[in-house]
């Protein structure tokens, strides 16, 4: 891929929870930039001041009640102002933006893992995220136990280990068959690579994916 063709991408990652999707991240950012690209990271819920607030909110256990409605506005929420305030200016800039996950996280765990239907997601992401969409999604994809078993070796944090625990094993099976659907919806846009192996096996499957788009001439 020329670097001009690179300027301005949109690029997110996705999967469980454990996957090793931000490890692969840093890794394809630290290449880009090495490449002479200069590459903006971003994560929701979070990636600005506003988003960690609300990022507060949703991850705090004292919130255990929050209705799944409520929950799934607030992650756009968190989006709307992530795309404003980074996304469209990075982007427009001509630079390269990564994000830990977007709206294809809402579709998977509150559209299929909470049961709230793909409908209420696109229209939401149409308002929040004004039509911008990633030019490419990595969907880095590992079966449950060694999502639940990675995470939870990671998690010193115990909150994020309680909720986790205090998910069911058929939550999860619902987000992972969530994002398979997407990739069979928008097999070009969204692209599992299989997060089996050693972080550098991953990482090369990831490049290679992220070449392709050169032929796509985007
Ligand atoms: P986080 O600690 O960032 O986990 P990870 O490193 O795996 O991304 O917590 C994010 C959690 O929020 C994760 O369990 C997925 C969930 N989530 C949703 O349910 N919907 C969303 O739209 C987003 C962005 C995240």
């Amino acid at each position: 891929m020329s670097t001009t063709n690179r300027h301005g991408l949109f690029l997110t990652f996705e999967g469980l929870d454990g996957c090793g999707k931000t490890t692969q991240l840093r890794l394809l950012a630290e290449r880009l930039r090495a490449a002479g690209e200069t590459v903006i990271q971003t994560v929701e819920p979070g990636g600005t001041s506003i988003g960690g607030a609300i990022r507060r909110i949703l991850l705090d256990p004292a919130n255990d009640h929050m209705g799944a409605t409520a929950e799934m506005l607030l992650y756009f929420a968190a989006r709307a102002q992530n795309i404003h305030e980074i996304v469209i200016p990075a982007t427009a800039r001509g630079e390269i933006v990564i994000s830990d996950r977007w709206t294809d996280s809402t579709w998977a765990y509150q559209g299929f893992g909470r049961g709230l239907g793909v409908d209420v997601v696109r229209r939401l992401d149409e308002i929040a995220c004004a039509g911008r969409k990633p030019d490419l999604t990595i969907w880095v994809d590992v079966d449950l136990e060694t999502s639940l078993g990675r995470a939870k070796k990671r998690n010193e944090d115990e909150a994020a280990a309680d909720r986790m625990d205090a998910q069911s094993r058929a939550f999860y099976e619902n987000v992972r068959e969530g994002y398979r659907r997407l990739s069979e919806e928008e097999p070009q846009r969204v692209r599992r690579v299989d997060g089996r192996g050693t972080v550098e096996q991953v990482a090369q499957r990831v490049w290679a994916v992220f070449e392709t788009l050169e032929s796509k001439n985007v």
